[in-house]
């Protein structure tokens, strides 16, 4: 790829300027020394300067950062004009194939938003694309950057907190019909899925992340209890990891709105560990056989590794962090935390649980064939 980096700084660009993408212009904001935002893209005229107006109280030096942004309706027209080395691709998720396929084709890494895309055959075809052309893939899977996360992950890598036993997982991530009303990709099958799709795929995600691990079998049940969408609302079901821990999943976006949780429990030899998200607030527990809290002792090392400042600026927002690893990947040549293949890892786990609820059996993953959107508009929940 051409060399068109600015004072060695990597151009940006954004594709979709809705909701989500207010956290990637405050990361790309706090990383100006290694990123400049050139251009955003959306085929809504009016929809980046709204978005612009909307966090224009948390961007530093505002004038200077948006001088060097070019808006867009067409992306690839944007893509011909500016070959930009990191597109952020945050259009409805039914978009992202398509999308990511031209970006990389044009020469682009990416930074592609959850769900990867809506089926396992074009996630796989977009990781293995990415790796053919030497780009790289990053996904939107902001649990992996929450603080202290990493290093579990290493910890459970080096076997330093014994085997694992089982797993649990809780998202109950309440959006009421309003929320579902507000654009009609919201809560379908072909353009956004339902709570397993949508906001259980980074639970998933985390868990396969922790357990370093990638599961083999699902048994999964669905419901739409009470929101007036197309998708399930709410799931529960039971994953097997390929080192045997089962994994249990609750999904749901039925409860309140003003009450998100998402919790995590492993249960592993040497630690009990506990991560959780309540209203905003995240809580960590290590607990030893012991029952020694050593959620302190990782903060410290965490602290001692990332620094202050990084752990402030993630916790805020863990976009910032997706940022900071990608250009990290990208000038060293090496793959980001939550590359291209956790990306179609999670779409398979979320489709081999639809298809375990559409033929009422055990599933097997990886899954051997598409699971189709078409299978999907069959269930019957
Ligand atoms: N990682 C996270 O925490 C997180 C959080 C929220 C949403 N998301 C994901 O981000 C994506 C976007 O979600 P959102 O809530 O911001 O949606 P949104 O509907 O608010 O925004 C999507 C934007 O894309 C634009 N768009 C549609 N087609 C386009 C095209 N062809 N070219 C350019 N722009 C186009 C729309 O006009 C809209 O402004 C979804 O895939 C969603 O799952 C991720």
């Amino acid at each position: 790829m051409e060399d068109n980096t600015e004072n060695n700084r990597l151009k940006v660009a954004i594709i979709g300027c809705g909701r989500v993408s207010e956290k990637h212009i405050r990361a790309i904001n706090r990383l100006s020394d290694r990123l400049i935002l050139c251009a955003l893209v959306d085929t809504n005229p009016d929809a980046p300067s709204h978005l612009l107006s909307s966090c224009r109280k948390k961007i530093k030096k505002y004038a200077e950062f948006t001088a060097s942004i070019k808006n867009y309706i067409d992306y690839k027209e944007m893509l011909s004009d500016l070959k930009p080395d990191i597109v952020a691709i945050t259009v409805p998720s039914g978009l992202h194939f398509q999308v990511a396929k031209d970006c990389l084709q044009s020469g682009s890494h990416i930074l592609l938003e959850k769900p990867m895309t809506m089926s396992n055959k074009t996630s796989r075809e977009l990781y293995q694309l990415a790796d053919s052309l030497g780009l790289c893939i990053a996904m939107g899977h902001i649990y992996r950057y929450f603080p202290i996360v990493s290093l579990i992950h290493e910890d459970m890598a080096s076997g330093a907190l014994g085997k694992v036993g089982h797993g649990s997982v809780v998202v109950r991530w309440g959006h009421d019909n309003d929320y579902y009303k507000q654009a009609a990709w919201r809560g379908t099958w072909r353009s956004d899925g339902g709570a397993l799709m949508n906001q259980t795929v980074h639970a998933l995600d985390l868990m396969c992340y922790l357990m370093n691990d990638d599961a083999l079998k699902v048994k999964g049940m669905m419901a739409r209890r009470f929101r007036d969408m197309e998708a399930e609302d709410t799931a529960m079901g039971v994953y097997q990891f390929g080192n045997g821990a089962l994994c249990q999943v609750e999904g749901t976006t039925a409860t309140f709105p003003n009450d998100h949780e998402a919790s995590f429990f492993i249960n592993a030899e040497k630690a009990a560990i506990r991560i959780s998200l309540h209203k905003g607030k995240p809580s960590y527990s290590i607990i030893t056989p012991k029952g020694k809290n050593l959620a302190f002792r990782y903060l410290r090392r965490y602290i001692k590794k990332f620094g202050l400042s990084y752990l402030i600026s993630v916790a805020k927002n863990p976009h910032y962090g997706i940022y900071t690893d990608l250009q990290r990947a990208i000038t060293t040549r090496t793959s980001p935390i939550a590359d291209g293949r956790s990306g179609y890892i999670a779409v398979d786990m979320v489709l081999g649980f639809y298809r375990s609820v559409a033929k009422n059996t055990e599933i097997e993953l990886p899954l051997a064939s598409e699971f189709k959107i078409e299978e999907m508009e069959k269930l019957e929940l």
